[in-house]
């Protein structure tokens, strides 16, 4: 390859174990330095990679003239601020889903984003697994016919992540953390969802592990033009049988055509006009997308979201999602939250109008 190596910096190393295997592992990327508040971790990553070079101290990345871009993997209400203090520095970022958490500083980031020339790209990995891949590409090349409704969900027992400090201490929406996977897929098909309608309940399992928004919601949305979607997700339970179900999944149906692509299956079916029902399975490529943690770290999809970004840059192209389609995602997630409160539909418009953000309705 005769690129130049983009240089990486991760901030925060639970989830950033991910980006550290796929940057270790790609010809695109050099991984320059990892950094963590909590020096033991560093220490567990430095042994687990075999990668010596940690630091406790942000500002050692900020500071660090060779670095490109930061990863940042810190929690979700962190995110806004460090993405400030990353643009602030002259480095690119790649931060992980959700961009950020509330609209509040949404404006501000925008514009010192765009004062500082560097670009801001959302990690929504669930993008970049196989099966979403190949629906995409079926997408793009025009075998569903025109769109006319999408459904996603993403259903987990994710009890496990109470154990964070943050999440069980108000830090954990899954309105923001989970069901952001689903939101965003349904927006790459239909970047114009206009108005949201949902109910939502939080469990007794989930209050019981301090969380005090909702654990298992559905929703309906529609387009100005009047293409509709259905949107899922619930948390603090058993997910069921993946015989018959998957964790998430992403439903096309158009009119030439349905397709169906599974997550953490490595299953994708599609029933296209004149083609019949066809099931594709890529198991094979378990061992690229599953590198550590079973199936609940999933590194392949972060090497090529990553390798996505360096392609971009080498092209000269904007990486996306970029930071206006991540806070237009974080508008529609915002809009279903005031109609859980509300119990009444929401437009996404009204929502942009709040925070001076109307210019960003369908991109
Ligand atoms: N599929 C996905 O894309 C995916 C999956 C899991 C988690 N995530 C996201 O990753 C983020 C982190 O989640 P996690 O599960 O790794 O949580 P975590 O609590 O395990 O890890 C966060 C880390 O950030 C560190 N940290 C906090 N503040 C810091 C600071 N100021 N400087 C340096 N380090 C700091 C903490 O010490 C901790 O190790 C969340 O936003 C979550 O939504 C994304």
């Amino acid at each position: 390859m005769s690129q130049k190596k983009l240089k990486l910096g991760v901030l925060g190393l639970g989830e950033g174990r991910s980006i550290i295997s796929a940057a270790l592992e790609s010809e695109w990327w050099e991984l320059v330095r990892i950094c963590d508040i909590n020096e033991d971790l560093c220490k567990q990553r430095t042994a687990e990679f075999n990668f010596p070079h940690y630091t406790t101290r942000f500002d050692d990345l900020l500071n660090d003239r060779t670095i490109d871009v930061i990863g940042i993997y810190t929690p979700d209400p962190l995110h806004a601020s460090h993405i400030r203090q990353c643009l602030e520095a002259g480095k690119h970022v790649i931060c992980t889903k959700p961009l950020i958490d509330r609209l509040d500083s949404a404006k501000d980031l925008l514009d010192i984003g765009q004062k500082s020339g560097k670009y801001v790209y959302v990690g929504q990995s669930t993008r970049f697994f196989e099966p979403m891949i190949r629906q995409r590409a079926d997408y793009e090349s025009g075998r569903h016919g025109e769109l006319y409704s999408v459904e996603a969900y993403y259903n987990a027992d994710n009890r496990w992540f109470m154990k964070r400090d943050w999440a069980r201490n108000g830090g954990l929406k899954w309105l923001y953390g989970g069901l952001s996977h689903p939101v965003d897929l349904v927006r790459w098909y239909l970047p114009d969802i206009a108005e949201v309608m949902g109910y939502g309940t939080l469990t007794e399992n989930g209050r019981s592990l301090g969380l005090t928004d909702p654990d298992a919601m559905h929703f309906v949305l529609t387009t100005d033009s009047g293409k509709i979607a259905r949107i899922s997700g619930h948390y603090s339970g058993p997910y069921g049988n993946s015989d018959r179900d998957s964790s998430m999944s992403c439903i096309l149906r158009g009119l030439k055509g349905t397709s169906q692509a599974d997550y953490s299956d490595l299953r994708y079916s599609t029933h296209f006009t004149g083609e019949g029902m066809v099931q594709y399975n890529f198991n094979h490529l378990a061992g690229y997308y599953f590198r550590f943690g079973g199936k609940s770290h999933h590194a392949g999809e972060y090497q090529n979201y990553i390798e996505h970004f360096a392609k971009c840059l080498a092209e000269g192209k904007t990486p996306k999602p970029d930071i206006a389609e991540g806070i237009g995602t974080v508008a529609v997630m915002r809009a279903m939250e005031v109609s859980l409160q509300t119990r009444k539909p929401v437009t996404v418009r009204s929502i942009l109008a709040e925070h001076g953000l109307e210019f960003l309705m369908n991109s």
